[in-house]
């Protein structure tokens, strides 16, 4: 289910462009999907905010049963202002100050922590008095590209699995309450067998930690981006969940849970950036198509190389052709390269799909242009959710001297 060609141009005419649209609908069948691929383990799913924390998208996510995942003590506070209770929200941060971790456990929220020095300092402040998780880094290499994989030997991310010693004799000396064991090795994994052998791994862990009841295998399955693309094989992740999880029940007695944090899974396919096509511009060797945005709206294509697919709303029967789409920033900033697209003219209006995750949430007021106005279609009903940026915004924390 997606937003039609005719609601996107009845969006881009009432609020103007550029324009991110988001579709309640899709969030909600994405939701579901986990849910049913999952139901027979005790599963959790928390919604990584940091894709899009439009608060409009974060009471959505909240009102179709889905928990909350946190990068920051901010996106707790709005997850808490969207109406979640602590009991919805996980805080997963790296490299953040100790005093940011005791914010957020004052806020009663679930913490991961991602350090053993801060891990140490938590000891100190709290022992096992207050539940904790620690994410693992495994030394697995997953996920679609070097800058989004964070499981590998040499990622900033986690305790080092090596390091497995020190954790367990800190939890020994300071009687830590540890219940989860996190990891997350990467956005847009293909692979069931990467999550196969990450649950693994965190069950031979779990046997050394008898707290532990909660296995959280992090976010990263692949929505498709490309037209011949797939989805990740959820039956596929949760049979191997499922046999893990029954062997190590047999053998231990203990019932386990297991947490996903999924952000592009839930939102991604739910966005577009709509832009309008400022100028046409013909030469010897490609055709350029300009357009109202760049990479200070949506980032991905240049920043990772990501293919994001984008049609012509207005005129989606023109004869194809190759074109350079690009922004209107001082740098180059190709949005695609030689795509065929309907004949493209000045004024046409432009659809990147696949950008409700890290599209608006990335953007910025490079340019000083302003970011876009965000709108959600809920039962065909378009909402603004955020006005566009105006130029007294770009000033408002400006002090002149
Ligand atoms: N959990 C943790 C601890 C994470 O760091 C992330 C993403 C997620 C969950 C959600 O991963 P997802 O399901 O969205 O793949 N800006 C990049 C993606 C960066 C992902 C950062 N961490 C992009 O646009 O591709």
């Amino acid at each position: 289910m997606s937003v039609s060609r005719e609601e996107l141009i009845h969006a881009a005419t009432t609020f103007g462009t550029p324009l991110y649209v988001y579709h309640a609908e899709s969030i909600a069948d994405q939701y579901q999907k986990l849910a049913n691929a999952f139901s027979t383990l005790n599963a959790r799913f928390f919604y990584a905010a940091k894709a899009l924390t439009n608060i409009s998208i974060l009471r959505h996510v909240r009102s179709i049963g889905c928990s909350i995942d946190c990068s920051s003590v901010n996106e707790v506070k709005l997850a808490i202002h969207a109406g979640f209770t602590p009991g919805q929200i996980l805080y997963t941060s790296n490299s953040v100050s100790f005093a940011e971790i005791q914010e957020v456990v004052s806020l009663g929220v679930s913490v991961t922590i991602d350090s053993l020095s801060n891990l140490e300092k938590f000891a100190a402040a709290y022992g096992g008095s207050y539940p904790v998780g620690v994410r693992i880094r495994p030394n697995i290499m997953a996920g679609g590209n070097t800058k989004i994989s964070t499981g590998h030997a040499g990622s900033k991310f986690g305790i080092p699995i090596e390091q497995v010693g020190s954790l367990q004799e800190l939890v020994e000396v300071h009687k830590l309450n540890l219940q989860t064991l996190h990891i997350h090795t990467g956005s847009e994994i293909s692979e069931a067998s990467v999550f196969a052998k990450g649950v693994q791994l965190l069950l031979e862990l779990a046997d050394l930690f008898p707290t532990v009841s909660i296995i959280d295998l992090g976010g990263g399955f692949k929505v498709p981006y490309r037209p011949d693309e797939k989805e990740t094989d959820l039956d596929a992740i949760a049979e191997e969940v499922r046999k893990a999880f029954a062997f190590f029940r047999e053998k231990t007695g203990r019932q386990l849970q297991v947490w996903f944090e999924p952000g592009k899974y839930l939102v991604a396919q739910a966005g577009y950036l709509l832009a309008s096509v400022t100028v046409v511009k013909p030469t010897d060797t490609i055709c350029f198509v300009g357009v109202n945005s760049g990479l200070n709206h949506l980032i991905r294509p240049m920043f990772y190389e990501a293919y994001h697919h984008i049609s012509n709303l207005t005129h989606p029967k023109g004869e194809p052709y190759p074109y350079q789409i690009t922004g209107n920033i001082c740098e180059t900033d190709d949005f695609a390269l030689a795509r065929m697209l309907p004949e493209v003219r000045e004024g046409d209006l432009l659809a990147f799909h696949n950008a409700g995750a890290y599209g608006f949430e990335m953007a910025s007021s490079y340019n000083a242009r302003v970011r876009p106005a965000e709108v959600l279609y809920t039962n065909g009903q378009p909402q603004l959710i955020r006005r566009r940026e105006t130029l007294d915004d770009l000033l408002a924390q400006q002090i002149i001297v």
